[in-house]
């Protein structure tokens, strides 16, 4: 089966975030949202609910449900109970809900950086405190890899931190964890007694053959203390349609969390729940493809950046589609965004908004007709050439 990834979709018009913020003559490469059509099975799934006509309240989809306990199972070997799925209407919702859910005000949690920014505002938002500890930076030639700093992470807890803010696969740098990396992190929280908030929303959007595991699966003592987060918004490309879940499979614990969205998070939007059954059940060739062809855009833009950007090092993700390039040595001042966004006229996500170590970088996302990646990529070699040359 063959798809079309390559066609560009006008999406100005469209209320889109992504394309409406900035101005008509500006490359938006900032916001994760892709530039592609959903696959045809959830098109065709909302035209046969939007045609019967009728809008009413919804209630959990027991189909959805059963699905995803199958799909846990089959690609992660993970045995979860329906029970344990519980609907959002968001992620950000999600890190929020569970910063309000577990301990109490007054209370830290902690996190890594960079990281999305989210992750940094949420505790706040819920009256927690937020530590934060550096993942490790290293650089191969012009390749920057990150991993964990446990040493690093040990120091900044304290004993009121009752919660770890994992992101896997990793915003903005793309790291997929491996098993001995979540091993470690899960006996970190062991020992210190963390609840684990693991978002994995950018599960599905593995690279050449990364696989995930989702740290909840390393086994019943870690599932006890996790609450995952997944949502088929940025894989498949519905971020707009509103429909996520947590996985919960300690009961206790998915009270807790429930008792924290009482009154305050709505139902999940019908629509979304149409597009989220069709996305896990009738997709996978679809998802196969796009793979494929995000680990094609990632690569051309490495080549490309390493053959006409010498001032900028970056990452090469294992996951996601985004790429993280680091600017401080590129002579464009402090805030890479806004000099881009002047002299290129592409819109990307400035590093700070990630938090420390964010400092001089953006994040492009890729996630685009090839023919677009390339016009963007041109776009900023330009401006980074102009730049040398006002260099003294
Ligand atoms: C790690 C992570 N979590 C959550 C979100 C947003 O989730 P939602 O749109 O469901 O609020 C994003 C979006 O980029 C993300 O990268």
């Amino acid at each position: 089966m063959s798809f079309d990834f390559d066609t560009p979709v006008e999406r100005r018009g469209t209320d889109s975030g992504k394309w409406a913020w900035f101005g008509e003559d500006v490359l938006p490469m900032w916001v994760a949202d892709m530039d592609f059509r959903s696959p045809q099975p959830i098109i065709d799934a909302l035209e046969a609910r939007v045609q019967q006509g009728v809008f009413g309240y919804g209630m959990d989809s027991k189909a959805l449900k059963e699905t995803l306990v199958e799909r846990m199972q089959r690609l992660y070997g993970w045995t979860i109970e329906p029970e344990a799925i519980v609907m959002l209407p968001g992620l950000v919702s999600g890190l929020n809900i569970v910063s309000r859910a577990v301990g109490a005000p007054g209370d830290s949690v902690l996190t890594n950086t960079p990281v999305y920014g989210p992750f940094l505002t949420a505790p706040i938002n819920q009256q927690r405190r937020l530590l934060t500890s550096p993942l490790q930076e290293t650089r191969f030639g012009r390749q920057l890899r990150y991993d964990l700093d446990m040493a690093g992470l040990e120091k900044v807890i304290v004993d009121d931190t009752r919660l770890f803010l994992l992101c896997n696969p990793q915003n903005p740098v793309g790291r997929a964890f491996t098993r001995n990396e979540l091993e470690e992190i899960a006996a970190f929280c062991e020992q210190h007694d963390l609840i684990i908030c693991s978002d994995e929303i950018h599960c599905d959007l593995l690279l050449d053959e990364t696989r995930h595991i989702p740290i909840a699966s390393l086994s019943p003592a870690v599932a006890q203390r996790t609450i995952t987060l997944m949502a088929p918004s940025k894989t498949f490309n519905v971020p707009g349609l509103g429909a996520s879940l947590a996985i919960i499979q300690n009961a206790a614990l998915r009270k807790q969390v429930e008792q924290a969205m009482a009154g305050i998070v709505p139902h999940v939007n019908i629509l979304g729940v149409v597009a989220a059954e069709a996305a896990y059940a009738q997709c996978d060739a679809w998802l196969q493809a796009l793979r494929a062809y995000l680990t094609a855009n990632r690569d051309f833009a490495i080549e490309f950046i390493e053959t006409h950007m010498p001032a900028l090092n970056y990452t090469c993700p294992e996951a996601t589609y985004l790429l993280w390039l680091d600017c401080r040595n590129a002579g464009i001042g402090d805030k890479p965004s806004e000099y881009f966004l002047r002299e290129a006229k592409v819109a990307m996500n400035e590093g700070v908004w990630f938090g420390e170590g964010g400092e001089g970088f953006v994040r492009l996302n890729f996630g685009t007709p090839r023919a677009i990646l390339e016009d963007g990529l041109k776009q900023l070699k330009a401006a980074l050439d102009r730049a040398a040359v006002a260099l003294p």
